[in-house]
Parts: C-alpha cells; structure tokens; sequence
C-alpha cells in the first residue's frame, strides 16, 4: 500500500452553467499526503479550496485528472473511499431533527462503532467541545456556532483514518480554537491525516506540517512554512510604536509602497519587500517623525507570503 493517504493528479473540476462561462474552479492540481500530517489548503475566497474537498470527498466528479484516498479512487471507488474519511464541509447540516447527542451515535454507528464504545465516547466528546450542556436539545435549535462545534465534534467520534475540514474553527471562540487545534494534533499524532482549509493564517502556520496556497484554482506555492518563507526572502516585517502617532504617518507609510500596513492605536506596521539593506534605513527615517517607544523588524510572515502571491497581477 502507499505510503501516501492522497494522492491527487493534475485535478480539474469546471462548472459548467448554461448560458455562462465555465469556471475553472479547480485547474490542473497535484500533491500528495503522507499519513499521519496535518495539510494545509489556502487560498484567498473563490479560490477553489472548498470545490476540490468536494472533490476528494466524492460528493463531485471531477472533470479531469484523478485523485486517490487511501489508495481508493474518489470515481472509480466513492464507497471504499466515504468509509475510510469523515468530513465537516463549510455548508454541512448536522442532522437537524436529532438531538446534539443522538447526532454523535448515529454517525458513529455509520462508521461502525459498537454502540458502548459510542456512548462512551460521546460523552467525552461533548464534553471536550462544551456541548454537554445541549445533549438532548436539537440541532436546530441551537447557535450556529454551536452546531458548527457539532459538525466538528463528530470527527472526533470515529477513527477514520482520514479527515477533511473546511474552515473548522468558523464560529468558535479563540479557547476552544485552540483546544480543537490541540485535539487535532493528538489524532495527527495517532496516524490520521487531516486534510484542512482555512483563510486564518495563523491556523495553517501553528497546526500544518504542510501547506498549499492555492489561487483560481491553481497552484501558487507549496511546501512547509520554512521552505515558503524562503521564496519571500526580502519580506520584512517592521513594527514602530509611538507616544504619540505622527500626522503624516499614513503619508510616509503609502510612499514605501508597502504590501501590507496596519495602523493600530499608536502602532504602525509595515510589511514590505526591499533589500535587507534599506530596512534599516527606512527605519530610522520614520523614527525621526515622532518619538519611538519600540522597534521591531522581523522576517516574513505566512501572511505576507500569502499576499505576496496571491495578489493581482
Ligand atoms: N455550484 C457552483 N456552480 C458554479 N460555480 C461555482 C459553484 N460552486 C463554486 N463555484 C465557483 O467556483 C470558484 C471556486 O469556489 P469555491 O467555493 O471552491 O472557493 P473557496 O476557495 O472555497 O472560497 P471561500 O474561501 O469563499 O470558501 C468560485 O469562482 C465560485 O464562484
Ligand atoms: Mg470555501
């Protein structure tokens, strides 16, 4: 068997409306997936990052190319494949008219679990996403948020050894975030390989052992954060606070043509694409508009790369 949990090849998905142009949503993609790690898929909105998870989890047909879960092929296989993932896509309903708890079991028996293990678990399960408290309730009358933690909390339910998640921590406040990204790498670090698309990329840079950044459904870098941090070399990020913030600071920060710059109380920062030996000159010219209480200068960030490439050209 390979060692590989995905492997997807030149994958193309084109919606076809009448009387419209086809979008190339998904265009000519390729990567594979070692078990065990944790993929990261990004890409600004339209990108195609939620059509080609409907892809590989064979709720569309691809219009060209291949790809293979676990060895199965999403066309030729969809039932070898739906039995080995689980998946929580950005517009999954849970089941509405069942109860938080009767959602947790009925989707375990799905995926085979003797009905103890499956009690046993949901318990742990509701616990761990604070939806205890909702167990008998329905879905439908819950918060969105909470039924997003519903949706989320069912991966943790079974042990496929696949897992797709399209912008999991949408409505979730930033504790239990970071519990579920925690949660995430326990089952990252017990074989499953998660399969997840964000547009928060702090997401992608604390929990993806790789990364593909993705634009009109193409491929526009790939690699580990190291290795994308590399092919931004020359971005820098500059962070200056003030006691007070000088008046023609918006000024002076426009005129670097920046690729990113925030201004925030008396902080302004600047990410920006020069020679390492401009930086500090630009420093030190913005310094002398006001009194400085701290500097910062510091390499690139996901985010800078991301916009950096993703950028109209
Ligand atoms: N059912 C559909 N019919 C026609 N076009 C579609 C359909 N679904 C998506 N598209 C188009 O395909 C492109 C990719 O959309 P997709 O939803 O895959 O992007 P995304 O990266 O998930 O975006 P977001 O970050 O907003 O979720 C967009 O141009 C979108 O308008
Ligand atoms: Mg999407």
């Amino acid at each position: 068997m390979s060692q590989f949990a995905l492997e997807v090849e030149n994958l193309a998905k084109v919606y076809e409306r009448r009387g419209q142009k086809p979008v190339r949503a998904v265009d000519g993609i390729s990567f594979s997936v070692p078990r065990g790690e944790i993929f990261g898929l990004l890409g600004p909105n339209g990108a195609g990052k939620t059509t080609l998870l409907k892809v590989l989890t064979t709720l569309l047909r691809p219009t060209s190319g291949s790809a293979r879960i676990e060895g199965f092929d999403v066309v030729a296989k969809p039932l070898d494949v739906r039995k080995r993932i689980s998946m929580v896509l950005q517009e999954t309903a849970a089941e509405l008219f069942l109860s938080v708890r009767d959602n947790l079991l009925t989707f375990a028996r799905f995926h085979g679990l003797d009905s103890r293990t499956a009690r046993q678990r949901a318990d742990t399960v509701m616990e761990r996403f604070q939806i205890t408290s909702h167990a008998e309730q329905k879905v439908q009358d819950l918060s969105g948020g909470s039924r997003r933690r519903v949706q989320v909390s069912k991966m943790f339910m079974v042990n496929t050894p696949v897992i797709f998640l399209d912008e999991f921590s949408t409505g979730m406040d930033p504790i239990l975030k970071r519990a579920v990204m925690g949660y995430l790498r326990e089952e990252s670090a017990k074989g499953r390989t998660i399969v997840l698309t964000t547009q928060i990329l702090s997401e992608a840079e604390d929990l993806c052992d790789d990364i593909l950044i993705m634009n009109r459904g193409k491929q526009v870098a790939r690699g580990d954060l190291n290795a994308l941090k590399l092919l931004s070399a020359g971005v820098y990020e500059i962070s200056l606070t003030f006691d007070a913030l000088p008046e023609t600071i918006a000024e002076d920060v426009a005129a670097l043509k920046p690729l990113r710059s925030h201004v925030d109380d008396n902080t302004v920062e600047i990410a920006l694409k020069v020679e390492e030996a401009q930086v500090l000159d630009i420093v030190s010219s913005l310094s002398k508009r006001g009194r400085v209480l701290r500097v910062e200068v510091s390499g690139a960030s996901l985010e800078d790369i991301f916009v950096e490439l993703t950028k109209e050209k």
